[in-house]
């Protein structure tokens, strides 16, 4: 009889080692799971820790593709664990944590601490020129197109996936990679902020910023949200020139 119809067993090759422990040394270790129909990773290393060993550590907040902390490097490509289909991977599946980020153990990264170091470096919010906010002004109306296009930016999750794919963060860790430069495209395109090209400048015309960038275009391909990331920085790219050659 054909076995056409019979569960794949996967096997699980997973990156363990807890940089805590003294004479750990980081090593492969396999775990062999059945199959199930719209299985995605996040239940595969559930299932590992319930069933095969609960000391695995791996981050899951949402499971659905909203909190960005389940990046992995998934068959070497970075990827959220919680989307993805055993069924779009072969038998063999390699889980590794994302490079660049520091490491707390086995697929579990800092990614949140170099987030908050980059949103802090390039100051991702609002910068008015008004000294208090008053509750009772009405807003500015906006473009319902702009809207649009910062609502799109937005959607960003912080998952890394762009920084652990990108050439340039690799050989230069100061570079503040694709999220920074959308975060600045979506603030500089926001009528609201009201900091001048000068200013912006200062944060990313040089080659920790846009100068940096090498286009090697990963961060756009990796990225689970699909933002516009290679147009943003192109924009921001063109921006900067202007002022650089003032
Ligand atoms: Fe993740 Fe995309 Fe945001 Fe990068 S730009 S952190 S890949 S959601
Ligand atoms: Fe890196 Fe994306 Fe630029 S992968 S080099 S930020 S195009
Ligand atoms: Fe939240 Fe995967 S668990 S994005």
């Amino acid at each position: 009889m054909s076995d056409i119809h019979m569960p794949r067993k996967l096997k699980i090759d997973v990156l363990r080692y807890d940089p805590n422990l003294p004479n750990e040394k980081p090593h492969m270790q396999r775990f062999i799971i059945e199959e199930a129909h719209g299985m995605t990773l996040y239940v595969v290393l559930n299932e590992i820790r319930e069933h095969h060993d609960n000391a695995l550590k791996f981050d899951f907040v949402c499971r659905a593709g909203i909190c960005g902390s389940c990046g992995m490097l998934i068959n070497g490509r970075p990827g959220l664990a919680c989307r993805t289909l055993t069924s779009k991977l072969p038998d063999l599946i390699t889980l590794a944590p994302l490079p660049i980020f520091k490491l707390i153990g086995d697929l579990s990264v800092y990614s949140g601490e170099w987030m908050r170091g980059m949103n802090e470096r390039l100051e991702t919010w609002i910068h008015t020129q008004e000294k208090k906010s008053d509750i009772n002004k009405i807003e500015e109306p906006m473009e319902p197109e702009l809207a649009e296009e910062i609502y799109e930016l937005d959607r960003c999750i912080e998952c890394g996936c762009c920084v652990a794919g990108c050439g340039t963060i690799a050989m230069r860790e100061s570079f503040v990679g694709a999220v920074g430069l959308n975060k600045l495209a979506r603030y500089h395109l926001d009528p609201r902020d009201k900091r001048s090209d000068d200013e912006y400048f200062e944060l990313i015309g040089n080659e920790d910023g846009v100068f940096g960038c090498m286009t090697l275009l990963g961060c756009e391909d990796l990225c689970p949200k699909e933002l516009p990331l290679q147009s943003k920085i192109a924009y921001l790219r063109r921006t900067m020139l202007k002022v650089g050659m003032k």
